[in-house]
């Protein structure tokens, strides 16, 4: 039996996504297929999941996990981003509820080929999508000192990120930069410290290339908005972020659509006639509990969203 990536909040995911069973659910964020699973066993053959995954060797892990499902499942492989047209092309009209669970997978992660792990030696990939031309070892090599920085700093919200740059291009001054191991060495040696620390060096720049790489932020935004136009009224939008950027967007964006109107205050009518496509159904994040976190730590930094479509 291989082994799966773990679900985060699967109970809470259900809960708050399924409002009846029936209806077609879009998960965008397909991975090893567990929380579709959980959403298929649980309930009757009615409801239905639409799986969307922009790594083709996740789709084929969750087609043979999920073969059991049948027609109740339907795969398309490509980005959450591109959710109109996908529904287009599959004459789609309107969905009944979204799930994305955002960030990489444990087959991501455990791969070395896929370059995603500090802890693990082979090529700077980092590419969720392998037919994307940009790895990270590519944006090491052609981004200039102030981009690279920006990166490092805002996506990894690391501080020290000209001390890392500087280091970085020590080394380039060589030779490329091209494995996880020694882009590994060079964060341990810029950033070495006598005392202990919490996380590994490599930790937040690893995560700000991966991040700028898939261009993950870019791609939440434009699911988000275009998620509005293919929402039946009363279908639930679930998102399960790890990083904090993520979550304020999610938070922001919910924000704005609940209140609709985007006047200025000073102006006492509206006149951008704009209305609420949204109503906020969790007012405080949902976040994993001690159980769930020790069962699986990776579940220690997520932060669940909830919001349900209206039609004023
Ligand atoms: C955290 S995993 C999802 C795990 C899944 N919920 C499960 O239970 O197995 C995130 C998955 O989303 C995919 N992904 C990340 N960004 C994406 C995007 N913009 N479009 C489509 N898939 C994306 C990744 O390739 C990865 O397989």
């Amino acid at each position: 039996m291989p082994t799966f990536h773990e679900p985060v909040l699967k109970e809470e995911v259900f809960q708050y996504l399924i409002k009846k069973e029936e209806g077609l659910i879009v998960d965008g964020t397909l991975g090893d297929g567990g929380h579709t699973e959980f959403l298929l066993e649980n309930t009757g053959p009615r409801l239905r999941v639409l799986g969307i995954d922009r790594d083709a060797s996740a789709l084929e892990r969750a087609k043979r996990r999920l073969v059991r499902f049948g027609d109740r499942v339907t795969y398309a492989k490509g980005n959450y981003s591109e959710i109109q047209s996908i529904l287009k092309r599959s004459k789609i009209e309107k969905i009944d509820g979204l799930l994305l669970d955002l960030g990489f997978s444990s087959p991501q992660i455990d791969d070395p080929k896929r370059g995603f792990s500090f802890m693990r030696d082979g090529e700077l990939d980092m590419r969720m999508d392998q037919t994307e031309e940009v790895t990270a070892a590519k944006l090491l090599a052609t981004l200039s000192d102030n981009e690279l920085e920006f990166i490092i700093k805002n996506y990894g919200e690391e501080r020290r990120c000209k001390r890392i740059v500087r280091a970085i291009r020590r080394v380039q001054a060589a030779t490329p930069v091209i494995t996880t191991l020694q882009l590994s060495n060079i964060l341990s040696g810029a950033l070495y410290s006598k005392r202990p620390t919490k996380i590994h060096p490599a930790t937040r720049t690893f995560q700000a290339l991966r991040i700028a790489v898939n261009r993950e932020l870019e791609h939440l935004q434009t699911a988000l908005q275009d998620s509005i136009g293919v929402l039946n009224a009363g279908a639930r939008v679930v998102i399960i972020a790890f990083h904090s950027l993520e979550d304020r967007m999610v938070k922001t964006f919910f924000r704005d659509e609940e209140k609709g109107c985007i006047c200025p205050p000073r102006i006492p009518a509206c006149v951008c006639g704009r209305k609420p496509t949204l109503k906020i159904i969790t007012r405080k994040i949902i976040t994993p509990d001690k159980k769930e976190v020790s069962q699986n730590p990776r579940a220690s930094s997520a932060k669940m969203r909830v919001a349900e479509r209206v039609y004023a």
